[in-house]
């Protein structure tokens, strides 16, 4: 299969390739396209054989749920029942946007999306190209991460290729994503609301919002009655190169890492470090490759997956990255980190 790739630039334009690919989808076909977030990788969420493509080309295990699209709260009406009363506070803070809702799904949502699950994970994307699209189908779109199974997600069209090219007919080439993490998932059909997976609308966000503590129901060591988002417990977001972080102080860790990188050009190993605009130059590699300002967490987000990308084009075999904080945003970058290296994490 020729995959086709579509740069949207002016509207006239982004008008004539978003019908051709809603004819694409409504005849059960995939098409990637660009979110706020990463990129998705489409396909009609009422029809049962569209969705078993989209686990074919990603290679995903078939019990891994995918997120449904959708553009109108009318949209919401043909997916979920019953919307409680936390769903609605956390609708009406952050949608359109990056956090996902699991309700309880309605028969119109084939078991192949929901991974046999009597409950669906919906999300209201903001990006223009996304919302369009999805009211050009008329149907919401069922899209995981537009990515080969366990690779990073990608956050460019051109991640999207590199993965999927020959698999699917089209994608969409909206430009760099602008946020770069997954969404936020809230489980919202038991009393407690849990966070199954932090993006970046935080924990204190929507804590903010519900006026009333929300359990984290991602931190491998909680033991929570609900299910885990299943996605979760499959190897993730990871490069070809083996990860370590280094926990310390900032000169401990370069210090650390700065010894590492010796023992193993005396061992012939090519490793790099993942770094911050604050500390790059203080290692001893031409490997090194800053992921940001640590000042600023929005940008480590949203230059994070193709960071680890980058470490593979540059056939990196070990990469050491440096940590951050846990608090706010950084609990999702660090949750994104933490699994790209397998939970090898070294404390000094
Ligand atoms: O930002 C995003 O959420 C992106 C863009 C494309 O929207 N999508 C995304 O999809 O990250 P994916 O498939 O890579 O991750 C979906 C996660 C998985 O961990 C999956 O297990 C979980 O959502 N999930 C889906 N349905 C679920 C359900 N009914 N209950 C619990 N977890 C669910
Ligand atoms: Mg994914």
């Amino acid at each position: 299969m020729v995959t086709i790739i579509e740069k949207i630039k002016d509207s006239k334009r982004m008008d004539l390739v978003l019908e051709k690919a809603a004819r694409i989808l409504a005849d059960g076909n995939l098409v990637a396209f660009p979110t706020e977030t990463v990129y998705g990788l489409g396909a009609n969420a009422f029809d049962e054989s569209a969705a078993k493509k989209i686990y074919e080309a990603k290679g995903r295990p078939s019990d891994n749920p995918l997120i449904v699209h959708i553009a109108s709260l009318k949209m919401l009406d043909e997916v979920a029942l019953e919307v409680n009363n936390s769903a609605k506070q956390i609708m009406d803070a952050f949608w359109p946007g990056p956090v996902t809702l699991i309700f309880k799904k309605t028969d119109k949502i084939p078991y192949s999306v929901t991974g046999g699950l009597d409950t669906v994970a919906v999300r209201f994307p903001q990006n223009e190209i996304a919302t369009m699209l999805i009211k050009k189908c008329k149907f919401p779109l069922a899209a995981p991460s537009a990515n080969l199974s366990g690779r990073p997600s990608p956050t460019k069209a051109s991640h999207v290729a590199f993965d999927l090219s020959g698999k699917i007919p089209l994608i969409l080439d909206g430009g760099t994503c602008r946020l770069g993490l997954e969404s936020t998932i809230v489980d919202t059909t038991h009393k407690m609301p849990v966070i199954l997976r932090p993006g970046t609308v935080t924990k204190e966000a929507i804590e903010e919002v519900l006026e009333q503590t929300v359990i984290d129901g991602y931190e491998e060591q909680i033991e929570v009655s609900t299910p885990k988002a299943p996605g979760t417990k499959y190897r993730h977001y990871s490069p070809k190169a083996k990860i370590t972080i280094i926990k310390g102080s900032e000169e401990e860790v370069v210090s650390k890492i700065n010894h590492l990188l010796i023992k193993d050009s005396v061992l012939g190993i090519k490793s790099g470090v993942l770094a911050t605009d604050e500390t790059i130059d203080l290692y001893n590699t031409n490997l090194a490759i800053s992921v940001g300002r640590r000042k600023d967490p929005e940008e480590i987000a949203k230059n994070l997956f193709k960071t680890l990308r980058k470490f593979d084009r540059l056939g990196a075999e070990v990469v050491y990255s440096e940590c951050f904080e846990q608090m706010g945003l950084g609990a999702a970058i660090m949750n994104r980190l933490t699994k790209a290296a397998d939970y090898r994490i070294v404390q000094i």
